[in-house]
């Protein structure tokens, strides 16, 4: 690992830990939630929105930005950060997981993935070698692995041949990243459900050696409680002294769990997503502003939230903004949503500084059972 990017831990509870992830644009607080980027935007917010909500680093996606603008026109335009105007760290995935949730008629070999573009259809080849050159071209401060995310369901046959080949790609994606001081490349385990295989597939990324790894292959329709079954195990195969990243969790609950199983950064869709379809994430649980028991409400959101949603309207108003199909409901429960998740980073970062996770957590889950009254 270079010296400008280092993992520092603070302070452990249990399995779970705190620190930071020190880069050169920056610092990184674990446990860390990363709001999801796709195209070069955090969808319905500015920049410095995202940033007041208390977010550190932004994730970015190779596919999308292959396709749309294209990683040479990113290059030629100054890089990601400054193509969209946000200079703090940005960890990229690699574009096999979103190949195969969105590209159609996709062919996978040894070699790659080969693949139409579900924007207008024309043919694209991803490889470790091509996924490391455009992570390159954007100029990602984490760079992950090209891998392929293994179905769920999987029998364990299927999900040791799928984890192998992504091992090769991933001592390949190694290779193909070469010496970039200040920069990262995280590996990424794989093997489903199965404990042999997670362990095969830590020992070979232990051995290629990199800058932090990630938990690949969940939140694929396994339900949590397969999920937590993995994470009993999974980040304990890891090494103890680089960052450990769940990729694409979570709901809230699964976060909390998660940590406490010893993960330090996340990246989900939810909290953006949903803010755009009207369900806002709260301390008491989900709360749906389309709902029409909100149309004469007064009272805030959440009267404990300091963001603007909840800060300066009404739930009568934020249901009314949705109704008429304004954008500023987007925007609103958008920032809502991703300052509730880094309030709850913040809570379980003290939680861990403190020694006081499992209160931490009890009151969570006490709080959401009592739901909105
Ligand atoms: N996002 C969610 N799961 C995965 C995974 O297993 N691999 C990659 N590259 N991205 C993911
Ligand atoms: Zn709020």
């Amino acid at each position: 690992m270079t010296a400008s990017f280092r993992f520092t831990m603070s302070a452990t509870d249990g399995a779970a830990r705190t620190g930071t992830v020190h880069t050169p644009r920056g610092d990184i607080r674990t446990p860390a939630f990363m709001p999801v980027g796709t195209a070069a935007t955090v969808k319905a917010m500015m920049p410095e929105s995202v940033r007041a909500t208390g977010a550190d680093i932004l994730l970015g996606n190779t596919y999308h930005l292959m396709l749309r603008p294209g990683a040479e026109r990113v290059a030629r335009l100054g890089g990601l950060h400054r193509f969209m105007n946000w200079e703090r760290p940005i960890l990229t995935d690699s574009g096999g997981f979103q190949v195969m949730s969105l590209a159609g008629l996709r062919k996978l070999t040894e070699e790659g993935v080969r693949f139409k573009s579900h924007i207008d259809g024309s043919v694209h080849h991803l490889s470790p070698e091509s996924s490391m050159e455009i992570q390159r071209l954007l100029g990602s401060d984490i760079v992950m692995c090209f891998d392929e995310c293994t179905p769920h369901p999987a029998t364990e046959p299927v999900a040791a041949e799928s984890m192998r080949l992504s091992m090769r790609w991933a001592l390949r994606s190694r290779e193909a990243f070469g010496d970039r001081p200040g920069h990262a490349l995280f590996g990424i385990q794989q093997g489903s459900v199965f404990r042999d295989l997670r362990e095969e597939s830590a020992e070979k990324l232990r051995a290629i050696g990199f800058e932090g790894y990630a938990i690949g292959g969940l939140a694929v329709g396994e339900g949590q409680e397969a999920m937590f079954g993995v994470l009993d195990y999974a980040p304990g195969m890891l090494p103890e002294d680089r960052p450990r990243y769940l990729m694409g969790v979570g709901k809230p609950d699964d976060i909390v769990g998660a940590v406490q199983r010893g993960v330090d950064m996340f990246d989900c869709v939810l909290p953006s997503r949903s803010g755009r379809t009207g369900q806002a994430l709260t301390r008491f649980g989900a709360v749906n502003i389309k709902n029409a028991r909100h149309l004469d409400d007064p009272r805030p959101l959440d009267p404990e939230c300091s963001c603007p949603a909840c800060s300066q309207y009404s739930r009568a108003y934020l249901h009314h903004v949705f109704k008429a199909g304004e954008i500023l409901s987007s925007m609103l429960l958008t920032w809502h949503n991703l300052h509730y998740y880094q309030e709850l980073m913040q809570g379980l970062r003290d939680a861990i500084s403190a020694g006081t996770l499992e209160d931490f957590a009890r009151a969570f889950h006490a709080r959401r059972a009592e739901g909105d009254v």
